[in-house]
């Protein structure tokens, strides 16, 4: 180990590691993650970020500080906290060495149904689907963060959501971050008299950057979850409000929709990649699964030897993503509605027949590639956030309203925003969807069922030990950036701060295009598009990260630049 990084760490963490380690803060990368000994969260909002610290420091586990941050980000970074919505919790338990999925992904209303979002001449009514009370599914973030407290948490319910109370109470100061989401999102808030009553002044305006923000109603939705658990926000007065709130406005939600959400404990779905082990998402998520096929294909391959972001690179990964985003158009569904063939999915031997279909120099048109091309198989603004403890936990979850705000309604009376998650359903399979990706009927609408996601906090293991934890926003983009994440750091060595701020690309099959951020050199695109790839710039990002790195016994945190507000908290 070099003397400059022990003399590093020790200045930075006192913490000096052991003799022979590999260097993990190589310093030829030009970003730095910040280092932690104890506990960490990394998360896309500072005071939710420190409150789950303070948790970790009052010796609460992984579990104890993700459900006071997930607590807490409803009310400190509304456009993707929620407790009106769902997501996953992916955790690993280091006393028993195991992983679990807690999905607690919204589901459609009883009453919905396949044709639920088509008017009368058949083409798909994106109002209703995007911005209506029919665009909510019944959440699960209430009911999954008690799941996951409940069985694998120490602390009581009152502790962790306390702060989150506090602060709905007594308000925080507007950061130049909530107010520029806000702001990206104003015109639509303000359609809704009850969001507009809670985002803006009285007067109409937009909180000025720094004046206290408070959320009286928020506060006492979340107080009634104190006082009665799970059954303060699924019965009584909060799912009173909801269901009239519905019942006024075409909703679907019902009583009984509400009373019988369950939450769902799964198997994650697992592969490996060159001696790591990659522990991710399985469905009602298709982010795990596509993102071990997608490290399969490559793995039978050489990156290292064609260079990070080269060309060749580049081409073979792209080539990749348009296999696995095509397979998941037609197989994703709900597991408990549809047959998934995730087994097949994620076979080698099945990703050493797609790598047959990619030519070294040639894009394959999209048009070219169909699903299951090899399969053989027949068959009937969200956000994520990370957390590393002491004892060895870590839990990465990522949950969301959909949309940034979601369908930007707020149910009168709560203070909270209603999802608009039934717009990941096929609303009419085989167009595409707000993501612009096509599935088909696996992914219809069926009241109880889950959309389909992509969705995947994902986790790698190296010597059997929790090595890496991520996850993204972004829609269909999140499972490559999650899957170039984790490769800059598994292939190209890259320290985790780096391998997050390196630039992403995305293809996602259909559109037959190769979406690139800033930072892809002009020669490298010209390359590209030589090979046949419709090349485009991003007018936007692509994903952003929220990641743990676990190495030398310590905790390497790092926020993705590409949107402000992030933090790393740790201790
Ligand atoms: O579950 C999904 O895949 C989507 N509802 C995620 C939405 C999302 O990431 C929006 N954020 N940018």
């Amino acid at each position: 180990m070099s003397l400059l990084r022990t003399l590093f760490l020790f200045l930075i963490v006192g913490a000096v590691p052991a003799q022979g380690q590999e260097p993990i803060l190589n310093f030829e990368n030009r970003f730095l993650p910040k280092v932690a000994r104890h506990g960490m969260v990394a998360g896309p909002e500072r005071l939710a970020a420190e409150i789950g610290v303070d948790i970790l420091r009052q010796g609460g586990n992984a579990v104890d500080a993700a459900v006071a941050t997930g607590f807490a980000l409803a009310v400190t970074y509304p456009r993707a906290g929620n407790i009106g919505g769902g997501g996953f919790m992916l955790i690993h338990l280091a006393e028993e060495n195991r992983q679990t999925l807690v999905d607690y992904r919204e589901v459609a209303p009883a009453s919905a149904h396949r044709d639920l979002f088509l008017k009368e001449d058949g083409e798909v009514d994106r109002g209703r689907e995007f911005f209506s009370h029919q665009s909510a599914g019944v959440p699960g973030s209430v009911a999954g963060l008690i799941h996951a407290l409940e069985t694998y948490g120490t602390m009581p319910l009152k502790k962790v959501i306390q702060p989150a109370i506090e602060l709905a109470d007594k308000g925080f100061p507007v950061t130049f971050a909530l107010d520029s989401e806000i702001a990206s999102r104003e015109s639509r808030l303000r359609k809704d008299p009850e969001a507009l009553r809670i985002f803006f002044r009285e007067d109409g305006s937009r909180h000025p950057v720094g004046e206290v923000f408070r959320q009286p109603e928020l506060a006492w939705t979340l107080k009634q979850i104190r006082k009665r658990g799970r059954d303060g926000f699924y019965r009584g007065e909060v799912a009173e409000r909801i269901v009239a709130n519905m019942e006024a406005n075409d909703g679907l939600i019902s009583r009984e929709d509400l009373a019988g959400y369950q939450v769902v404990e799964r198997e994650p779905v697992r592969g490996s990649y060159r001696g790591y082990d990659i522990v991710a998402t399985p469905p009602p998520s298709s982010g795990g699964t596509h993102i071990i096929q997608m490290l399969n294909i490559l793995e039978g391959f050489d990156p290292q030897q064609w260079g990070h972001n080269s060309a060749a690179y580049l081409h073979h990964l792209t080539e990749a993503m348009k296999l696995a985003y095509a397979d998941r158009s037609r197989y994703l569904g709900d597991p408990d509605y549809t047959e998934v063939p995730v087994d097949a999915l994620i076979d080698k031997a099945y990703a050493a027949r797609l790598r047959e279909f990619i030519k070294p120099e040639q894009a394959t048109p999209s048009a070219a590639i169909q699903p299951g091309i090899a399969l053989g198989y027949e068959s009937s603004d969200t956000t994520h956030y990370t957390v590393a403890d002491r004892y060895g936990n870590v839990v990465s979850n990522t949950y969301t309203l959909n949309f940034s705000f979601g369908s930007h309604i707020a149910v009168p009376g709560t203070g909270m925003l209603l999802n608009n998650e039934m717009a990941d359903f096929a609303a009419k399979p085989g167009v595409p969807n707000a993501f612009r990706l096509i599935e088909s009927e696996a992914n219809r609408i069926e009241g109880g069922k889950r959309p389909l996601s992509s969705m995947t906090p994902t986790m790698v293991f190296r010597d059997g030990k929790p090595w890496l934890a991520t996850g993204s926003p972004g829609g269909s983009i999140i499972i490559t950036a999650v899957l170039q994440t984790i490769i800059n750091a598994m292939e190209f060595e890259m320290n985790i701060a780096s391998a997050a701020a390196a630039p992403r690309v995305h293809h996602q099959w259909m559109p037959d295009q190769l979406r690139i951020e800033r930072g892809i050199s002009p020669d490298t695109r010209r390359l590209l598009e030589a090979m046949g790839h419709e090349v485009i710039d991003t007018k936007r990002t692509l994903g952003r990260t929220q990641s743990i790195m676990l190495d030398d016994g310590l905790l390497y945190g790092a926020t993705d630049g590409r949107r402000p507000g992030g933090w790393v908290a740790g201790y």
